[in-house]
């Protein structure tokens, strides 16, 4: 059965955050100030089982889902993950599975998680700078890290592997271009993200911003570049070719440029809500269904309403005003 909503669009992607914990405290996602030691974390018995989230996700696939992606917080840190990795790969109809990390624990992990089924990783590194990384993560995790774990991603066979960067004005901007010459010819794909308003507590502004044409602009003087076609439809990011032949990089520009109308994406929290938005002040409460002992059909049809009536576009609409406005955090509901 497939579902579309209520502009037309199909439900092709879940996004699954695992935890709302990370061991990382990046400035635009949790603000050490907001997320201290006093920060009320979601409990254990709060959190959907592996099992719940494996039933979940095979019936989703039974309504149109084909991609699973999994997320947090930072998903490498709940333990047992190659668990929740091989009870997804086994559901028939899936096609891509595949995991967004800050890339600290994957050489502990790369493995393990390669032979339960795993397919390929995303891995989030802001710059290459060391300094400048460090005051990012504010965790002090070093570049060499990340770049040590992204190598066992790759010795494990997790391929392709994808480099996600936020950037954001006068913290990283500046190294946009060391971070696409050190990818470059690698076969690895960097894709730079415009700092987004996600949440209520990153301070977002407008003016720290730097958009994707302008990033392009600035690699591309360096590294001449032509425009590439999406691979699919609904593609987040931007595609862009080295002219040379060293591959490609990638722009995700919701803010200069959303891309609401292709959005196949629905969201599953730790504590088993549903978000049709990544912008999404309130979720849809399926874990009361789940443990209210409902049937996969009753499940499905759950799902299927919530679906349905969707009608979100928060990027199209975005304004300085709705920046401000209660919303879901990013480590919570995942990128
Ligand atoms: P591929 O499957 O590799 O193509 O990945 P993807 O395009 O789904 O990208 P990924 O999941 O790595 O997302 C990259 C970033 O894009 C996220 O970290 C978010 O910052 C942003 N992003 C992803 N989905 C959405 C979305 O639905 N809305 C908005 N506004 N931003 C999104
Ligand atoms: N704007 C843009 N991207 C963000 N991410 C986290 N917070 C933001 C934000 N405010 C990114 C992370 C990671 C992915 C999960 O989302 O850097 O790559
Ligand atoms: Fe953790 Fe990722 Fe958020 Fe950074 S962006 S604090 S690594 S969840
Ligand atoms: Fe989808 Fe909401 Fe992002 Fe638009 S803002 S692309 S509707 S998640």
């Amino acid at each position: 059965m497939a579902v579309n909503d209520r502009l037309g669009r199909p439900l092709r992607d879940l996004r699954i955050s695992i935890t709302d914990r990370c061991n990382f405290r990046c400035v635009y996602c949790m603000p050490r100030e907001v997320f201290g030691p006093d920060y009320q974390f979601l409990r254990r018995d709060e959190l959907l089982t592996y099992e719940e989230i494996a039933r979940v996700a095979r019936v989703l696939v039974g309504l149109g889902v084909e991609k699973i992606r999994i997320t947090g917080g930072e998903p490498l840190v709940r333990r047992d993950l190659d668990q929740l990795v091989r009870a997804l790969r086994g559901i028939e109809g899936l096609r891509d599975l595949t995991l967004t990390t800050n890339g600290s624990l994957l050489r502990a992990q790369a493995r393990r998680l390669a032979e339960a089924g795993l397919q390929r990783v995303t891995v989030s590194l802001d710059s290459l700078d060391d300094a400048v990384f460090r005051a990012m993560n504010d965790a002090g995790v070093g570049v060499d890290t990340v770049l040590d774990g992204i190598a066992a991603a790759r010795e494990a066979g997790l391929w392709p592997i994808k480099v996600n960067a936020v950037v954001k004005r006068g913290m990283n901007d500046h190294t946009v271009v060391d971070l696409a010459r050190y990818f470059r010819g690698t076969g690895i794909i960097v894709r730079f993200i415009e700092f987004m308003d996600v949440g209520a507590t990153n301070g977002w502004r407008l003016d720290h911003v730097v958009t994707g044409r302008e990033i392009i602009e600035r690699i591309g003087r360096e590294f001449p570049l032509e425009s590439a076609e999406a691979n699919y439809r609904g593609e987040v990011a931007q595609r862009w070719r080295y002219v040379d032949g060293a591959g490609e990089i990638g722009v995700i520009t919701s803010i200069s440029q959303p891309f609401c109308g292709d959005c196949t994406r629905l969201r599953l929290s730790p504590e088993g809500e549903l978000y049709t938005c990544l912008f999404g002040a309130k979720g849809h409460d399926l874990r009361a269904v789940l443990r209210g002992g409902a049937s996969d059909a009753e499940l499905a049809e759950f799902v299927a309403g919530v679906w349905r009536a969707r009608d979100d576009r928060y990027s199209e609409l975005r304004t300085e005003a709705t920046a401000g406005l209660p919303k879901v955090e990013m480590s919570h509901i995942g990128g």
